[in-house]
Parts: structure tokens; C-alpha cells; sequence
């Protein structure tokens, strides 16, 4: 069988199984994996196991999720009852994700120190999103902010699209895999959160690209301090995978903020 006809089968079969059928991901990520892994493996078979295993991680569903038309009705009813329910049901939301309900507990903060680096941006872009958009009330952007999300799982995307419409902003969240397809709008600011350290796994050195690629002012990539069970310090190898990613002839200044659950290491690109 000829690779294009491998990549397709292979395609079909993750495509159609029980654990993805429902969720229609992106074809670019399911290629981008299925080449990385044929040429890496001399069976398709193994490959696709391979895939599969990449796939896992990637989505993550042990980390939590939404019922996204539970959510949907959620969202309307609050918008309808006015700020304090916005408020509470986007912080439910939070709470249903490792990475968002760990960072609750100082959301203020978070935002106000991305703020004390970067001032009011005008525009963002907030990648590999998840359900970070819901964090917007606590955020402190410009109502007029334009607001640009990315992540590859259709349903979150289009609730963060209700979202972002019921709270006034463009609905500029989009379907894409950031590491096949960087976003080439301009920006203020980019946030790549919690999923960095993920991406690595996916495709090694991968970040260095995607950093490059951006075009924007301040990138703040948060890492986390302690494995997800919490045994192992993890910040020296957080430190160096940041340390890898960055080139300096892209990047101007640098620095770092610290929070209880996650360090932000920040970067501004001249010009
Ligand atoms: C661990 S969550 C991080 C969420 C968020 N950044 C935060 O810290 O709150 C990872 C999210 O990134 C998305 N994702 C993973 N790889 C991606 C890629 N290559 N392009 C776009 N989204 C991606 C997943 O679908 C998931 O929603």
C-alpha cells in the first residue's frame, strides 16, 4: 500500500472509532501524527497504536471536561440573570479542568501580574486554549479586546464562540492545531498555557518553531511546578525547556512570575 493510502486507512479507523467518533477532530492533527508516526514505525499498525497512545495525551480526558450542551444552556441562562451568574457559572466551568481549577485560586493575581508586564493589550491570542476564555471576567482586557482562542476540540470551541458573543467580544475562537498551523494574525500578546511541556511529547522541539512563528509583542508561556500527582519538582525542566525553545536573536527581554501552582515565563520580541 502506497503511504498516502496508509494515512488515509489509518485516518478512517481513528476517525470512526468509539473513543473519537463524537468528537471530530481536526484532520491536520490526525495527518501531522499519522506521517510522524509511519515514518517512525515500519508497520502501519504500530503506527496507529503509536498515534492512538499520542492522541490520548494530547486530548487528555483525565484531566476533565465540560457536557458541552449542558454548558450551552448554562451559559444562556446566566447571561439572562446578569454578571453575577456569568461570573459563577464560568468559574463552574473552571473547576472542571486540572489546569483551570488549580489556578482559581489566584486568578486575580495571574492576570493582573500577565497585566504589570505587558499593559492593556489590545488583542490576544490565547493558545491551545482549553477552557482558560472562561477566565475573561477576571482577565481585565479592554471590553473592546479582540480575543483569539484556539484549540483543537470542535465542541469547546464553539461554546467559547457563544461565549465570547454573549460577552460582547468577537467570536474569534477558532478550530486549529497551532503546531501545523501557527496563528498569522498580529497580536498584543499570546498566552500558551500548561501545555507546552505537553506538546514536547507530542513532537520534540516543536516549541521553538511555533515561538518563531507568532507574531507578537509578549508570549507568556506558563509551565507548571510539581507533576500532576505533585511528587516531583519539575521547574528545572521547565527552566530548560523554555531555555531550548527560545532563540535570542527573536526574543528582546525576558522574565518570570511566580504562582502557586504554575511559573509564567514571559518574552517580548522587538519591533
Ligand atoms: C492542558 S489543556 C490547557 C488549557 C489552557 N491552556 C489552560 O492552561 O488553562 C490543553 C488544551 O490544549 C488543546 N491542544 C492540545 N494541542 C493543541 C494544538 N496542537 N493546537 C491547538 N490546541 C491544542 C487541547 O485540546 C486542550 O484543550
Amino acid at each position: 500500500m502506497s503511504a498516502n493510502k496508509d494515512i488515509d486507512a489509518l485516518l478512517l479507523q481513528i476517525q470512526t472509532s468509539k473513543k473519537y467518533q463524537e468528537l471530530n477532530l481536526p484532520e491536520e492533527t490526525l495527518r501531522n501524527l499519522l506521517e510522524q508516526e509511519l515514518a517512525r514505525h515500519k508497520k502501519p499498525v504500530e503506527a496507529l497504536k503509536s498515534t492512538r497512545a499520542k492522541l490520548h495525551n494530547i486530548m487528555a480526558p483525565y484531566l476533565g471536561d465540560l457536557d458541552y450542551s449542558q454548558a450551552g444552556q448554562e451559559l444562556q441562562n446566566a447571561f439572562a440573570q446578569g454578571d453575577a451568574a456569568v461570573k459563577e457559572t464560568c468559574q463552574s466551568f473552571l473547576r472542571q479542568h486540572d489546569s483551570t481549577r488549580e489556578r482559581l485560586t489566584y486568578l486575580d493575581d495571574f492576570y493582573a501580574g500577565i497585566r504589570s508586564v505587558c499593559g492593556q493589550p489590545q488583542s490576544v491570542l490565547d493558545l491551545a486554549c482549553g477552557l482558560n476564555p472562561f477566565a475573561l471576567p477576571w482577565m481585565g482586557l479592554a471590553p473592546d479586546c479582540q480575543f483569539h482562542a484556539y484549540d483543537i476540540h470542535p465542541a469547546r470551541v464553539a461554546l467559547i464562540n457563544e461565549f465570547l458573543h454573549l460577552s460582547g467580544h468577537e467570536p474569534l475562537a477558532e478550530v486549529r492545531d497551532i503546531l501545523v498551523r501557527p496563528p498569522e494574525v498580529a497580536a498584543d500578546a499570546a498566552f500558551l498555557f500548561k501545555e507546552a511541556h505537553r506538546m514536547e511529547k507530542r513532537q520534540k522541539g516543536c516549541n521553538r518553531g511555533l515561538w518563531a512563528a507568532l507574531k507578537v509583542h509578549f508570549l507568556f508561556v506558563s509551565l507548571p511546578k510539581r507533576s500532576l500527582d505533585g511528587r516531583r519538582d519539575l521547574r528545572e525542566r521547565m527552566r530548560g525547556l523554555v531555555d531550548s525553545s527560545i532563540d535570542p536573536r527573536d526574543w528582546a527581554e525576558q522574565g518570570e512570575l511566580d504562582f502557586p501552582g504554575e511559573t509564567v515565563y514571559w518574552m517580548r520580541k522587538d519591533g
